[in-house]
């Protein structure tokens, strides 16, 4: 059965890389309907709401979300609007994987390293209070329940994928009573999954042992901020930025998006890659059951990248968003 599913354009190269999958989804013969609303900042000048009400009710009837990146405006008193959809959908596990593309030349071979992160509390509750004109502090937030789920999705996906291992990342030395909980909880959670060798790490730590020893790492959990923080390394591992897709998960509803933001330094260029969000449909195409079609897209993909003749600048080469969508159309033609 055809599956309707939300799209959202975004902002600064947001459209691009939008239209760029939809015209490949459509050529790879995914059987989706789409419901397209722009979104972002634009939207916002011209009728005061970041993201339309028809668009929120349509994702809320779909139940599936394709979303490009939205701008959000430092220091002006704006809640991200990510965040807003995350708690607002109750989008609890942010899963990101970050698989080095043998075709292409990375900084490093042999990464697959999938992070779960805890996608609605710590720092991301934007709790912040001035205390005087001096100080100001921000409320950390970790609660038993949110901890349980993602740490126990984390070793589910192990048990699935025949993955072996699971790393806790945490800064429980200092924090001992928020990142000590989900530290703890993490340690009762993995005597339930003996088969997977469970360990931890100090965030400080990690980010060191993922640029110098990356291929020790499988999958990782964590809380949301590390999460946001060591995500952005591994896709620097595997290329950047451009290439590292990611889900967003609740228990009913699912958002997939690039984990890169809008980067407006690029925009209406014509060079931005939308190979992550490329790769964050083919893990919705996955989740519904569309594997075959995933399978022609990511197959497509690797022979662009192993010809090397169309790849965007982020890439090293030197092709337009359109030639390198162009090249990708002609893999799945043939
Ligand atoms: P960014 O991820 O937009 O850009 C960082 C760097 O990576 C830039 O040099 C950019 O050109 C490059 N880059 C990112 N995606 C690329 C692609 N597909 N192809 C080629 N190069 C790419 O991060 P930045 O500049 O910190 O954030 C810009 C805005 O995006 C901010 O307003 C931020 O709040 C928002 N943002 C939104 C996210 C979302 O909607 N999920 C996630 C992260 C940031
Ligand atoms: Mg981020």
């Amino acid at each position: 059965m055809t599956q309707t599913i939300t799209v959202f354009r975004g902002d600064g190269i947001g459209p691009e890389i939008t239209d760029a999958v939809l015209t490949i989804l459509q050529e790879a013969k995914a059987d989706l309907a789409f419901e397209i609303f722009d979104v972002g900042e634009a939207v916002y000048h011209k009728t005061g709401f970041f993201i339309p009400e028809n668009g929120l009710e349509s994702f809320r009837q779909n139940k599936i979300l394709l979303k490009s990146p939205i701008t959000t405006p430092i220091g002006k008193g704006f809640r991200s609007l990510n965040v807003t959809l995350r708690n607002q959908f109750d989008l609890w596990a942010n899963i990101r994987p970050a698989k080095s593309n043998p075709c292409l030349d990375t900084l490093y071979k042999n990464i697959d390293i999938v992070t779960f992160r805890e996608n609605t509390e710590d720092l991301y509750i934007g709790e912040e209070k001035k205390i005087d004109e001096d100080t100001v502090i921000a409320i950390k937030k970790i609660t038993r329940t949110a901890s349980q789920r993602i740490i126990r999705a984390a070793f589910e996906y192990c048990r699935r994928h025949h993955r072996k291992k699971c790393t806790c990342v945490h800064k429980a030395n200092i924090l001992k009573q928020t990142d000590g909980l989900f530290l703890s909880l993490f340690q009762e959670i993995a005597k339930d999954y003996p088969e997977i060798q469970a360990n931890d790490l100090i965030v400080d730590n990690t980010c060191m042992q993922l640029v110098m020893h990356p291929q020790q790492f499988d999958v990782m959990v964590m809380p949301n901020l590390y999460g946001d923080i060591i995500s952005d390394l591994t896709s620097g591992l595997i290329g950047g930025l451009g290439l590292l897709p990611s889900c967003n998960k609740g228990d009913e509803y699912a958002m997939y998006e690039a984990v890169h933001g809008s980067a407006p330094d690029i925009a209406g260029k014509g060079i931005a890659n939308p190979t992550a969000l490329l790769l964050s449909s083919c893990m919705m195409l996955d989740d519904i059951g569309q594997i075959k079609t995933a399978k022609t897209i990511r197959t497509a993909l690797d022979q662009v990248f192993s010809k090397k003749q169309a790849l965007t600048p982020d890439l090293g080469g030197q092709a337009s968003t359109k030639e390198f969508v162009e090249a990708i159309l002609q893999e799945i033609r043939r």
